[in-house]
């Protein structure tokens, strides 16, 4: 378990689904958080994507419930994936209940995922992609000392437009300082 002050993360269970199943079903959250332009995905499709993880079996990535330390609830989820073997960067992401959003506890979940990415799995830098108005995401990643590097113009499409996006990414000695 990833031990935070509001919350801890613990693996993801095939019960967890049923909360995810919820909220990338839900317009406001995925449209935040994902990029499926009709924000719908069945039990099926997700028990199907998330299998190999929850059978410990995923080489390229790993998902956690958020837990709610003072409610015992699960507050949503969050992941850590890279991309192909001998990566030396990772990426994470992270989605939280409505309820349990700006009260701090986003900024706790980027800082537990980046230092898991650098004190247990030695990479040397961390990554994250949002949509460029995701104020409540670029200031979390902000906090843990991660930097802009760019912005994809118009590169998601939903609601009949198109949305810039920004790459953002940490190095250890930046963490270091920002923790
Ligand atoms: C993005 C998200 C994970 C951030 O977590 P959070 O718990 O809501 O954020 P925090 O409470 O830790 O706040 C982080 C900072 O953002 C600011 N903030 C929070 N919500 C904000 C908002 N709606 N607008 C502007 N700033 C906001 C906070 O004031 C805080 O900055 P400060 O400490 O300088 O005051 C969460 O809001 C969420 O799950 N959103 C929906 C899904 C999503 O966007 N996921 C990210 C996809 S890449």
């Amino acid at each position: 378990m990833l031990q935070g002050k509001l919350v801890y993360l613990r693996g993801l269970e095939r019960d967890d689904l049923k909360l995810m199943h919820q909220m990338q079903n839900d317009e406001e959250v995925m449209e935040w958080a994902r990029f499926r332009p009709d924000n719908t995905i069945s039990m099926d499709a997700l028990e199907k994507e998330y299998d190999e993880e929850l059978k410990g079996n995923s080489p390229t990535k790993r998902t956690f419930a958020v837990v709610h330390r003072k409610t015992g609830k699960v507050a949503g989820w969050c992941s850590i994936r890279w991309w192909r073997p001998f990566a030396t960067s990772v990426d994470v992401g992270l989605a939280l209940v409505k309820e349990f959003r700006g009260k701090g506890m986003g900024t706790e979940v980027t800082r537990l995922l980046t230092e898991l990415a650098f004190d247990q799995y030695n990479m040397h830098k961390v990554e994250l992609f949002t949509r460029a108005d995701n104020k409540a995401m670029i200031r979390s990643a902000e906090k843990s000392g991660y930097k802009f590097e760019g912005k994809s113009r118009e590169t998601l499409y939903f609601n009949g437009r198109f949305h810039d996006g920004v790459q953002m990414g940490v190095l250890r000695e930046e963490f270091e300082k920002a923790r």
